[in-house]
């Protein structure tokens, strides 16, 4: 076996083609690197026969694709000799700003929309001392608020108007086209502040201009229906949405995002909450792959395009799932029935068999 040096840290692997100055010291946390992988029996269950793939991106080490953003916005902070960050989040930015504050010794400040975020993401907020700011209003109030006090308080915003998250995230399109040794046809993603799908963009764009890669994917954004700004051609005052992620209603990536759409050929549309859900379950029912409601709005809108002709049949097709599954176990459980929906027996054997037999 022959050995050689395998980066575990997205920012040594990639570090030519980020704004970083060449010896600035990384906070890392060994992100990135997540797999592609085929779903191959839910495409054969809409008979697709392209290749459908998930990039997993909620195997990032807080659970959410974050952190490739996070770990060059922080790197860059604090080269710049911040001492906290501050962002507004619907929970999974708050938990990965938490993390990598923590691991270079500054503090996060994390402004929240009452209670609506995740119970997972809370817990990770919490557990690794970020300043827990709970407020009342939604995400697009917290991001208002959050570019005001960064004018008077010395705070580095690390929300995605920081072009270095941007140019982190932009990393997944490069393990992509290198996972599948080319771009795929259609990328499929959820859209909340739009920052991920304008990092994609801006992935496969240098991966195109540089003569990497010969194509670029068509991107498809997907809203949830009660939090859909994109869909009405304005923002939403009062987003709503069960996929909690992308319970917002003015994206700040705005212009970005319909660039990606219009330069693609790509194609914007919204999901009811029912669609996500439901595609949240089939995920983990028939693939074993566990996400965040908000993720599977991806594999819904990338379906729903497959089963109308609007992606081609015999196409490669990646959605990004953006969060893993625990983020948000309240709503796994209640996708299974409730937690009284399991019922307990006796310690007995002969019980234990009964019920074993009956469901084979
Ligand atoms: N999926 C998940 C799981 C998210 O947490 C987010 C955004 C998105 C999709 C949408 O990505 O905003 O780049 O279009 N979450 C942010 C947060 C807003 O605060 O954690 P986007």
């Amino acid at each position: 076996m022959t050995m050689t040096k395998r980066y575990t840290r997205l920012i040594d692997r990639y570090r030519e083609r980020l704004p970083l100055a060449p010896n600035t010291p990384a906070i890392c946390l060994g992100e990135g690197n997540t797999p592609l992988i085929q779903l191959h029996n839910m495409a054969a269950d809409v008979g697709f026969d392209g290749a459908l793939y998930v990039k997993y991106e909620g195997l990032n080490p807080t659970g959410s694709f974050k952190d490739r953003g996070m770990t060059v916005a922080v790197t860059q902070a604090v080269a710049e000799g911040a001492k906290a960050i501050i962002c507004a989040s619907t929970g999974n930015t708050s938990a990965s700003a938490a993390a990598y504050a923590a691991r270079a010794g500054i503090t996060a400040f994390v402004l929240i929309p009452d209670g609506k975020i995740a119970m997972g993401k809370l817990a990770q907020a919490m557990i690794q001392g970020a300043r827990i700011i709970q407020f009342q209003g939604n995400f697009d109030d917290g991001m208002r608020l959050v570019r005001e006090i960064a004018e008077t308080v010395p705070v580095a915003i690390v929300n995605s108007i920081n072009p270095y998250r941007l140019h982190g995230q932009k990393t997944a399109a490069f393990e992509i086209a290198e996972q599948l040794g080319q771009a795929p046809d259609y990328h499929c993603l959820p859209v909340g502040n739009a920052g991920n799908i304008s990092a994609y963009w801006m992935g496969y764009t240098e991966l195109h201009d540089s003569g990497d890669c010969a194509q670029r994917p068509k991107m498809h954004g997907y809203q949830a229906s009660g939090s859909a700004p994109f869909l009405r051609g304005a923002a939403v005052a009062e987003p709503e949405t069960v996929a909690t992620a992308i319970r917002i209603g003015n994206p700040q990536s705005w212009d970005l995002a319909w660039a990606a759409h219009d330069e693609s050929g790509g194609h914007f549309a919204e999901l009811d909450d029912s669609a996500i859900l439901a595609a949240q379950k089939r995920l983990a029912e028939r693939e074993g792959i566990f996400c965040e409601p908000a993720s599977a709005a991806s594999v819904a809108g990338a379906l729903r395009d497959i089963e109308a002709g609007r992606i081609a049949n015999d196409s490669t097709v990646v959605c990004t799932l953006t969060g893993h599954g625990l983020k948000d176990p309240d709503m796994a459980i209640e996708q299974g029935g409730g937690v009284t929906a399991i019922e307990t027996i006796a310690a007995d054997r002969t019980a234990i068999t009964r019920v074993i037999e009956a469901a084979l």
